[in-house]
């Protein structure tokens, strides 16, 4: 059998994530201050993989193009297969078919995180002969994802994909390794009811065909970042597992850091408090504030006289003489500010789709 290949899915509009996606692609929201779509290349080249696809859009793939390029040599070879408009997974496989000439191939949806490295699902896949293996978590709302029916001796029953009435906890995990059987499956797919050729269909027509699929359980943790809430959530597993204390800006005496905080170079941290595990990029300035622990802030940021905790603030965001901002997501070039006057109201300039609380 020819070598394995990578498939990487990194199209989409990212509806859920707007207002941060009208200017940029969700792949690219970063999580501990390192784009989603990173850790996605980093774990598929770990694993040995030396030919990667990525499926771009029309609407974000220069950005993607230009992400991935300027994060220098990554020592693999990176093709781009544009699909022109998004019409499910199985379509993209489809879009990839000259791409991936008859190889089996792991495909990895760029917005999904996992904890776990490739290869003991890459060894099932081939030790088993398989034509899929699939990943599965238990989750708490399945109707939001793929679902796998699995029987007690491990034979996968049935995959539906976002079922009302789902008969497991088990989701599919974005994450998937086929043989090129899938191609065959695909061709006689029938678009859903929302439109779409979809994989998990793809999988089951596998099944229904007799060929075999292996489903294991993820390990560790596994994130899809489709929301807000989901990337705060990506931010504080991975800030929790990674995180080392390293200091290479300045932070004056009047200053205290506690637990695993990384302060980028260039930045300076005057009479403030830090609490890890938190991580600061370069050129930020931290005046008179406080830092707490999960948050992310991106570089050439400042943060004067304010109080911020469990944040992802994307690069060069003001924040000035807010009491305390939790639980946000806040998009470049934002700027939140007092507004100091007597006259108590809100002043804003809001994108589309922006969500304030207060
Ligand atoms: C897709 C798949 C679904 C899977 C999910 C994982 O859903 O169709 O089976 O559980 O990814 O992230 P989508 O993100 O397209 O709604």
């Amino acid at each position: 059998m020819s070598t394995l290949k990578a498939l990487i899915l990194s199209g989409g509009k990212g509806t859920r994530l707007r207002p941060i996606t009208y200017t940029s692609a969700k792949q690219l929201i970063p999580v501990a201050n390192k784009p989603i779509l990173f850790y996605v290349l980093e774990n598929i080249i770990d694993a040995g993989i030396k030919d990667i696809g990525i499926i771009i859009s029309p609407e974000t793939g220069e950005e993607i193009k230009r992400a991935v390029g300027s994060a220098g040599a990554w020592g693999v070879n990176i093709q781009y297969v544009l699909q022109d408009e998004p019409r499910g997974l199985a379509h993209a496989v489809k879009v990839a078919r000259p791409f991936l000439a008859g190889s089996p191939f792991v495909m990895y949806l760029g917005d999904n995180l996992v904890g776990d490295k490739l290869n003991t699902y890459i060894e099932v896949f081939y030790k088993d002969k398989a034509d899929a293996v699939i990943l599965l978590k238990a989750v708490k709302d399945p109707t939001a994802f793929g679902v796998a029916e699995v029987a007690e001796d491990g034979r996968i029953l049935t995959l539906v994909e976002k079922p009302k009435e789902p008969r497991s906890n088990l989701a599919l995990v974005g994450v998937y390794i086929f043989s090129p059987s899938i191609h065959t499956a695909i061709d006689r797919l029938r678009p859903s009811a929302r439109g779409e050729l979809e994989i998990t269909d793809a999988i089951q027509e596998l099944l229904n065909s007799g060929c075999i699929v292996k489903a294991r359980v993820l390990e560790k943790w596994w994130l899809d970042t489709g929301k807000k809430d989901d990337i705060l959530s990506a931010n504080t597993v991975v800030l929790d597992e990674y995180a080392k204390l390293d200091v290479k800006g300045r932070v004056d005496k009047l200053s205290q850091v506690s637990g695993r905080v990384v302060i980028g170079k260039g930045t300076e941290v005057l009479n403030s408090k830090i609490r890890g595990p938190a991580l600061i990029g370069e050129n930020v300035k931290i005046h008179n504030s406080f830092i707490g622990p999960f948050s992310s802030i991106g570089n050439h940021c400042s943060i004067v006289n304010s109080a911020i905790e469990h944040c992802v603030i994307l690069e060069n965001v003001q924040i000035e003489d807010i009491e305390r901002v939790e639980d946000s997501l806040i998009g470049r070039h934002a700027k939140v500010h007092k507004n100091n006057s007597d006259h108590k109201a809100l002043r804003m300039t809001l994108g589309d789709n922006s969500v304030i609380e207060v």
